[in-house]
């Protein structure tokens, strides 16, 4: 996985706006649900409460203001695409929620890094599961303070009795909890396997035990302490098993790209790749080279291996629906020679829109599906322009012969439109070797610059260089010639 978004573009008003209205509410959502609390643990609400609620609401404002500062600041991509901005505040407001509740049973009741495990799972990006988790765990800390303050700390007598304990309590779940939420975005980067997970929920109920009964000896009533062992073991284990709940859930709601989710795309058995493999099987070996290229491309540009390769995949689901006018599923015939060129054009640019369609159909992400409809730009379509130019004197607009697409919009569609003309023109080669193959390439990628196809999608001429080079250098691993074997053919 990378550290780099899937497009450096700004954000617009409205979806500042959006993310914008998303933290109001969850502020609200949050001051709200600890004001029902006081009702809940029976606590007149007096002045003092109001007050209190008062205080709650404008410094929850400050501490939400600083996640969306951080957002505006270092995450444009959250903004940009405010589906990940809700996402991250939902899970923020449940773990919140999921906090301020479990308290009542026992302030032990922390899960240390609810926040950060859930969250490192949705982000391509590890400092979202820090700085959020360090927000959370500093709102839990600030409410369960204020609530100990306006009920005396009868609430928490329970367990070791008077404010005094319960300020080192605080102390330590919030020490915790800010601790779990660091280390597990650090110990899990670039760790994809389940149990990596468990064994890093393992070391954390681990050392909140450690810590718990080097608490409880500071204290002078450590035995009291220490019979609430128990409860800092079970809400160790929350995080965990809270993220494989919530995790599925919160994927498919907001239809988020994820490690997880990318893996499934990509699954052979997905029902669009099987009708791929078997209606258009050509297509589907192309796409299946075209991903080679791509992911090795994304890499070496700092982009998102994972995400190249699954909208790789996907670029041309168009063609499923008229598979034989595509060559690389013909064998022989082709019906292109019996119709007109313009009834061609059509048929052919279609497949970036119809792929498109199918897969929002099919829910797959604007990540991916954006790729369908930008992998041939807006460039004509140059074979039935030429064929229309031979069948009549007159003069044939350009422009009718072009795709009827958008140019790509991310470098990772740039990088698949480049890869897809790449990978067919080299397999249409005799004998390509290195020197042919870089002139292809050079003009693949100059005819590209000069129709103004990369224009929207912030590849630097380094990137394009970058590019060239790792196809070049990986071309003859995807197009290798076999030995002869003794008596054969080839
Ligand atoms: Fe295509
Ligand atoms: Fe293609």
């Amino acid at each position: 996985m990378t550290n780099n978004d899937y497009s450096i573009k700004k954000f617009t008003s409205k979806q500042l706006i959006i993310t914008i209205a998303a933290t109001a509410l969850c502020g609200l959502i949050m001051v709200w649900a600890s004001v029902i609390k006081y009702f809940v643990i029976g606590q007149p609400v007096n002045a003092g409460v109001w007050l209190c609620i008062l205080t709650l609401a404008l410094s929850f404002a400050v501490f939400l203001g600083g996640i969306l500062l951080f957002a505006i600041v270092s995450r444009t991509f959250i903004i940009a695409h405010p589906k990940y901005y809700i996402a991250f505040m939902t899970v923020v407001t449940i773990s919140f929620l999921a906090h301020l509740y479990l308290s009542i049973l026992s302030p032990l009741m922390i899960a240390p890094g609810l926040t950060a495990m859930i969250i490192v799972q949705l982000s391509r990006q590890k400092q979202d599961a820090l700085i959020l988790n360090l927000m959370e765990s500093v709102m839990v800390m600030w409410v369960l303070l204020l609530e100990s303050i306006m009920t005396d700390g009868e609430v928490f007598m329970a367990i070791g009795g008077g404010n005094g304990t319960y300020m080192w309590l605080l102390a330590f779940i919030t020490v915790i909890n800010i601790g779990a939420g660091a280390a597990i975005p650090l110990v899990l980067k670039n760790k994809t396997r389940r149990i990596n997970y468990i064994v890093l929920g393992g070391i954390i109920m681990l050392a909140s035990e450690i810590l718990y009964v080097l608490m409880s000896f500071i204290r002078p009533d450590s035995v009291t302490l220490l019979s609430y062992f128990w409860i800092v073991f079970v809400s160790g284990a929350i995080p965990l098993f809270a993220a494989l709940v919530i995790n599925p859930i919160m994927e498919s709601a907001f239809n988020l790209v994820t490690d997880n989710r990318l893996a499934e795309w990509t699954d052979s058995r997905q029902p669009l790749l099987r009708r791929l493999a078997t209606e258009a099987p050509g297509t589907y070996n192309h796409c299946l080279a075209v991903a080679n290229f791509a992911e090795i491309c994304a890499t070496a540009i700092g982009e998102d291996p994972y995400l190249a390769r699954a909208a790789a995949y996907y670029h041309d689901i168009g063609k499923l629906l008229n598979p034989s006018y595509f060559t690389e599923n013909q064998s022989g015939y082709n019906p292109h020679d019996d119709i007109l060129p313009e009834v061609s054009v059509e048929i052919i640019r279609k497949h970036s829109t119809d792929g498109y369609k199918l897969l929002k159909e099919y829910r797959l992400p604007e990540e991916i599906a954006s790729v369908a409809i930008e992998h041939h730009g807006t460039s004509p379509i140059k074979v039935f322009y030429e064929r229309a130019k031979g069948l009549t004197d007159g003069e044939v607009n350009i422009d009718d012969y072009r795709y009827h697409g958008r140019t790509p919009r991310s470098k990772i569609s740039g990088i698949i439109m480049i890869c897809d003309s790449s990978e067919a023109a080299i397999r249409a080669m005799d004998k390509p070797d290195g020197e042919r193959v870089e002139k292809l390439l050079r003009a693949i990628i100059g005819d590209r610059i000069a129709q103004g196809q990369f224009d929207e999608c912030k590849l630097s001429m380094l990137d394009l260089e970058v590019i060239r080079k790792t196809i070049i250098s990986a071309f003859g691993g995807v197009f290798h010639q076999r030995v002869k074997y003794p008596g054969g053919e080839k």
